[in-house]
C-alpha cells in the first residue's frame, strides 16, 4: 500500500466530475500570460489551460505558474501545444500572433495573424464546440470577424476585447484631470480599436452629471481645456508604452479577465466590446466594432442602442474588408 493510498481512503465508486469552469488562453506572450495572471488572481476558473507553438517557454510559463499555486485558487494549470489540452472550456481567449513593433499600425498585423488564426480556431472549436472565444490579437476587430467566419460560431459567442482597453485608458485619463478614481469617471470609445477609435463625448459624466452640459465644447476644437486631447492620448497611448518597453500587457491583461469575469460569473454587466455591427449605427458592411454590450454566461447577449450625435465625433470609421491592408478578404478567402 502506498503512502498515498494509506492516507486518503477513496469513497466514490463513480469518476469524477471534471472541470466546471474552464477557461484556456492561447499565446502565452507577454499579453497571454498578464491575461492568465490577471484570470487566476480573480479566481475565475477551476482550471486553467494554456496553448503555445514555443514549447519550451510554453512548460516554462507553466511550471512558474504553477509554483504559486499555494497563493492561487485554481486548483489545475495545465498546458500544451496540443489542443485537447483545452477540452471543454467555457472561454477561450486568443492572444496568439505577431505584436506590433514600435511606430507599427496594428492594421499591419493582418495577413500574418489570419494565417495563425486559420489553424488555432479550428482546433478550439474542436475541443470546446460550445465555448465562448473572446479575441484579443491584433488587428482584433478584424481578427473577431475571421474568427467568427473560421468558427462557425454565432455572433453572441464570438467578442472581440474591442474598445475595452481603450475606454479604460480613456477613463484613467479622465481620472488624472479630475482628480478621481477611473471607476467615478464614465466615459465610451466606441468603433475601432486604434488609431480611428470614437469618443462619445455626450456620454462622459461623473455621477450623471454631463461634462458636455458644463463644457459644451468639450471634445471640439476651441475647447479652451483641450478635452480632445485626452482622446489622443488614448489612440497614442499603445504606441507609448511599446516605444518605451517594447510591448504593452499588464492593462490589457487585466481589462480582459474584467470580460472573463463578466462571462463566468454571469455579471450582466456593460462593456464596449467588438461584435458583428451591421445594420447599427448606419454600418451596411459585415465587420465588428465595438459598442457597449451586455456579457454574461451566454456570451454577448444584447447590445446597448447609444445615443450618438453626429457633432464632435467622427463617423465610425471601419476598414473595410478589401482595403489594401485587409487583401482579398472575404468569407470565401479567409
Ligand atoms: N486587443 C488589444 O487591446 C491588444 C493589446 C495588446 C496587444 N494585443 C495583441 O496581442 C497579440 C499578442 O501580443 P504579445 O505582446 O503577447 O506578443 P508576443 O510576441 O509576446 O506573444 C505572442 C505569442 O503567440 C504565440 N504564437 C504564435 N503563433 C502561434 C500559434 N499558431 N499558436 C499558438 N501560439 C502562437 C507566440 O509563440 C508567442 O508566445 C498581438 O497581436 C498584439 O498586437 C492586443
Amino acid at each position: 500500500m502506498s503512502t498515498k493510498e494509506k492516507l486518503i481512503g477513496h469513497v466514490m465508486k463513480e469518476e469524477p466530475v471534471g472541470s466546471r469552469c474552464k477557461v484556456t488562453v492561447v499565446g502565452v506572450g507577454m499579453v497571454g500570460m498578464a491575461t492568465a495572471v490577471s484570470i487566476l488572481l480573480k479566481d475565475l476558473c477551476d482550471e486553467l489551460a494554456l496553448v503555445d507553438v514555443m514549447e519550451d517557454k510554453l512548460k516554462g510559463e507553466a511550471m512558474d505558474l504553477q509554483h504559486g499555486s499555494l497563493f492561487l485558487k485554481t486548483h489545475k494549470i495545465v498546458a500544451d501545444k496540443d489542443y485537447s489540452v483545452t477540452a471543454n472550456s467555457k472561454v477561450v481567449v486568443v492572444t496568439a500572433g505577431a505584436r506590433q513593433q514600435e511606430g507599427e499600425s496594428r492594421l499591419n498585423l493582418v495577413q500574418r495573424n489570419v494565417n495563425i488564426f486559420k489553424f488555432i480556431i479550428p482546433n478550439i472549436v474542436k475541443y470546446s464546440p460550445n465555448c465562448i472565444l473572446m479575441v484579443v490579437s491584433n488587428p482584433v476587430d478584424i481578427l473577431t470577424y475571421v474568427a467568427w467566419k473560421l468558427s462557425g460560431f454565432p455572433r453572441h459567442r464570438v467578442i472581440g476585447s474591442g474598445t475595452n482597453l481603450d475606454s479604460a485608458r480613456f477613463r484613467h485619463i479622465m481620472g488624472e484631470k479630475l482628480h478621481l478614481h477611473p471607476s467615478s469617471c464614465h466615459g465610451w470609445i466606441i468603433g475601432e480599436h486604434g488609431d480611428s477609435s470614437v469618443p462619445v463625448w455626450s456620454g462622459v459624466n461623473v455621477a450623471g452629471v454631463s461634462l458636455q452640459g458644463l463644457n459644451p465644447k468639450m471634445g471640439a476644437e476651441g475647447d479652451p481645456e483641450n478635452w480632445k486631447a485626452v482622446h489622443k492620448m488614448v489612440v497614442d497611448g499603445a504606441y507609448e508604452v511599446i516605444k518605451l518597453k517594447g510591448y504593452t500587457s499588464w492593462a490589457i491583461g487585466m481589462s480582459v479577465a474584467d470580460l472573463v469575469e463578466s462571462i463566468m460569473k454571469n455579471l450582466h454587466k456593460v462593456h464596449p466590446v467588438s461584435t458583428l455591427v451591421q445594420g447599427m449605427h448606419g454600418v451596411k458592411d459585415e465587420v465588428f466594432l465595438s459598442i457597449p454590450c451586455i456579457l454574461g454566461n451566454s456570451g454577448l447577449t444584447d447590445v446597448i442602442h447609444m445615443t450618438l450625435k453626429p457633432e464632435g465625433a467622427h463617423p465610425v470609421k471601419s476598414t473595410p474588408l478589401n482595403s489594401p491592408v485587409v487583401p482579398n478578404m472575404t468569407p470565401d478567402t479567409i
